[in-house]
């Protein structure tokens, strides 16, 4: 994908934001192998285990969801998008976990999203913080599915590596680490942990790159008050 001029940087970004139609479709694609060592390392450390139930916001075309499904045949999966077309392309892709009654997906912002309360062991969100239109909002949503004692996982790249890239000029929300515990901490979760993964270095248009996932968890208390 060769991007150079501020109008195909804005499209780019628009993309990445909410990926629709063809384009959205390409840049999918091209999430799914840019964002490889991100998702595995952030998998690895989200450990889906036996019998839990694994609720993911934002999967773009879903790509990955099967690293995760084919770890257990009794874990279960909810994928949550705002793109109509990414929920299109992960219900294509994983038909054969939706026929088993193991995968299912739906169009909603993660802010309101159509769960029952405390129903959910982990949620996993990679590289959408940055979209979020209301985050106070979001976090309070993603406590209200997830169960007592339930975890959430939150991957990102850190803001000064985001901030060096030309496309996150055009309306991505940067938030550094400080803030990031602000935010979970206020929202009221519990033993907020990070971890930090430096990723091999990779070479862009002749430029070579350092990247990092940063993953936090943050826990639920084991007494959720019911509304
Ligand atoms: C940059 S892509 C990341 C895709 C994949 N997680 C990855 O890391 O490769 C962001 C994805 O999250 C979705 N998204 C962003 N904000 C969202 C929100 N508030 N609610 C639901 N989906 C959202 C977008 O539609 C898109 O599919």
């Amino acid at each position: 994908m060769d991007i150079s001029s501020e109008q195909e940087l804005r499209q780019l970004a628009d993309q990445l934001r909410k990926p629709e139609g063809a384009y959205g479709s390409e840049v999918a694609k091209f999430m799914n192998e840019g964002n490889l060592p991100m998702n595995l390392h952030a998998l690895a450390v989200l450990n889906p285990s036996a019998g839990e139930s694994i609720l993911e916001i934002g999967m773009g075309n879903g790509y990955f969801v099967k690293n995760i499904l084919n770890l257990d045949p009794s874990i279960h999966y909810i994928g949550c998008d705002y793109s109509p077309e990414m929920v299109e392309l992960s219900s294509e892709n994983n038909q054969n976990f939706i026929d088993q009654g193991r995968a299912r997906f739906f169009m909603a912002d993660a802010s309101a999203m159509p769960v029952e309360d405390h129903s959910i062991d982990k949620v996993i969100t990679i590289n959408t913080l940055y979209f979020w239109e209301n985050v106070h909002a979001t976090l309070a949503e993603i406590k209200r599915v997830l169960k007592p004692n339930g975890t959430f996982y939150l991957a990102v790249r850190p803001k000064h590596i985001l901030k060096a890239l030309p496309v996150t000029k055009f309306g991505f929300k940067l938030y550094n680490n400080d803030k990031i515990f602000e935010m979970l901490r206020f929202a009221d979760f519990q033993d907020v942990m990070m971890t930090s993964i430096v990723e091999p270095t990779i070479e862009r248009h002749g430029e070579r790159m350092n990247l990092e996932t940063v993953i936090y968890q943050a826990k639920v208390g084991g007494e959720v008050s019911v509304a």
